[in-house]
């Protein structure tokens, strides 16, 4: 059994994502199936990361991206490249910081509390091959702590997952 090892309140984000990194590591280690591994990227991410109503993937199927495993309320299936938070960032191919998403244009509201958002683009061999996903209630929730922090997990989710099946 996986055992999460929670965080003392005072840790600051450093902390936080050093002991999230190794958590992720311990707990996808020896395993590449992508979708086990995204569905406990995101348990853990959820579990861990303070004030989150949303964490998890979507994957590029054909021509756009599609829902993968996630915690949180149901949320929209299927997200054209170029549109809202996450098809932007799979255009752009870099991360995107939402401070507040009533004010970024085209932002898709899965969940009508989210209030800042950050999406981080999975690359593998060049290939934009899905996003990972934050939804914060509070505004300003991400910054460049939490880019790097979540951009360094995003890194050990793609060397350990066979992501070769994964855009059909
Ligand atoms: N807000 C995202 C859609 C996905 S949900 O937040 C889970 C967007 O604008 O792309």
């Amino acid at each position: 059994m996986f055992e999460t090892k929670a965080l003392p309140q005072t840790a600051d984000k450093a902390e936080i994502y050093q002991s999230l990194a190794q958590q992720l590591s311990g707990l996808i280690a020896g395993e590449s199936d992508a979708i086990a591994n995204a569905a406990n990227m995101s348990a853990l991410i959820y579990d861990l990361l303070p004030d989150l109503n949303w964490a998890g993937f979507y994957f590029m199927r054909g021509p756009g991206l599609v829902l993968g495993p996630f915690q949180g309320k149901p949320a929209c299936i299927r997200i054209p490249v170029g549109r809202g938070v996450c098809g932007t960032a799979v255009e752009r191919r870099v991360s995107v910081v939402v401070p507040d998403v009533h004010a970024f244009p085209g932002h898709i509201a899965c969940d009508s509390a989210s209030r800042s958002e950050l999406v981080v683009p999975l690359i593998k061999n060049g290939e934009v091959v899905g996003v990972l996903d934050l939804d914060s209630p509070l505004p300003d929730r991400f910054d460049e702590a939490d880019r790097v922090g979540c951009e360094r997990l995003v890194e050990i989710y793609c060397d350990a997952s066979d992501l070769s099946g994964i855009t059909g």
